[in-house]
């Protein structure tokens, strides 16, 4: 099959929509990745999806509707907070989880009741999903367990030959994935950290709690925070801000070893590498700029090096907490230093 990239227009839009409706799948842009796109309502289309992505089949997946979607076709209950919570944040890179309706395929939820529901405000995807009309689930575009794509050039990269079109919205402005926001309780509970974040949820609603896996014994309310997520195919090794001497020394070390060493970092630490004549990748400076920036520096990163040393940005609340809560999952496969 020939994976197509084209630009948004009445054309590409037109084609995206044949192939939604016979049972197909469309790559789109959004504001925070791209999406691996497929009609909600059709069971064979969903199921294609999870094979295309390689998924495990209890991660469930996101609905995607445009801003003027009817919700009370697909959910069943609507909390007064929840609406508040649209109001003030959406369109944007929010997912709220509410009691399901059950109208989509069974597949998209992977059985649980509830169904997570995303209203993203890239310009694109809104003319996409309206030109579609239906919801359209989407899991991040990349193959399951990769460094999620936020270009049209990254998606093809995972899925050449796989599938037809790629809507291509230049690049992904938000950079990380939309907070996961349960509205099923009394209160919101974040699922995943992102650009949304508690202390904006909170403000506007009153309460908000932050779900955090318990290892063992636990309920686990969001599949998808088990398994290993946005890696590099390079060995990654993290290391706490505090210890940027270990962090120059092993990437000393492994250098002597003949390895492609990268490290990557936040820009005041940038000089520190510098200054031993290594190769760096630029975080940047803020927490906007890290967000932007962290999947397609992991992205050039595996290009690159054979090991990759990351330095913790010192950082850590706000959206840093999403940003935090990506570089240590795309880094499990070692040990924070
Ligand atoms: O920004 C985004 O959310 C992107 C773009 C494409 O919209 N999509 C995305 O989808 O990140 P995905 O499939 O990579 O991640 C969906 C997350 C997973 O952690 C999954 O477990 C959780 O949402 N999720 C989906 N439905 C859920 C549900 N009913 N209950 C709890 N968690 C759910
Ligand atoms: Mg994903």
């Amino acid at each position: 099959m020939e994976t197509k990239i084209k630009p948004i227009s009445l054309d590409s839009l037109q084609e995206a929509k044949n192939i939604i409706f016979s049972g197909g799948v469309v790559a789109m842009p959004t504001e925070t990745v791209y999406g691996l796109g497929a009609n909600a309502f059709d069971d064979g289309a969903v199921k294609k999806i999870f094979e295309i992505k390689g998924r495990p089949n209890d991660n469930p997946l996101i609905a995607h509707v445009h801003e003027d979607y009817d919700l009370s076709k697909i959910i069943d209950y609507d909390p007064p907070y929840a609406k508040k919570l649209r109001e003030a944040f959406l369109p944007g890179p929010l997912t709220l989880v509410y009691p399901s309706k059950g109208r989509v395929s069974p597949r998209v939820s992977c059985g649980l009741d509830t169904l997570a529901v995303r209203i993203p405000s890239h310009e694109g995807a809104q003319a996409f999903l309206k030109e579609v009309n239906v919801p359209i689930v989407a899991p991040s575009a990349n193959l399951s367990r990769h460094v999620s794509p936020t270009s049209a050039r990254h998606v093809f990269d995972d899925f050449e030959g796989k599938i037809p079109l790629i809507l291509d919205g230049g690049e992904c402005v938000g950079g990380i994935e939309s907070t996961v926001c349960d509205v099923t309780g009394e209160i919101p509970v974040i699922l995943r950290p992102g650009l949304i974040t508690r202390e904006m949820i909170a403000e506007v609603v009153g309460d908000c709690e932050e779900y955090t896996l318990v290892p063992d014994g636990g309920k686990v309310r969001s599949p998808g925070v088990l398994y290993k997520h946005y890696a590099p195919r390079c060995k990654t090794l993290l290391f706490t801000c505090e210890n940027l001497e270990n962090a120059i020394l092993m990437y000393m070390r492994e250098s002597l070893e003949n390895k492609r060493v990268a490290a990557l970092c936040e820009e005041k630490r940038i000089s520190d590498f510098e200054k031993i004549g290594a190769k760096t990748l630029n975080l940047g400076k803020n927490q906007a700029e890290m967000a932007m920036r962290l999947y397609r520096l992991l992205r050039e990163a595996e290009k690159i090096c054979d090991v990759l040393i990351v330095v913790e940005p010192t950082e850590k609340e706000g959206v840093m907490r999403g940003v935090m809560n990506r570089l240590r999952k795309a880094c499990t496969s070692e040990d924070v230093k």
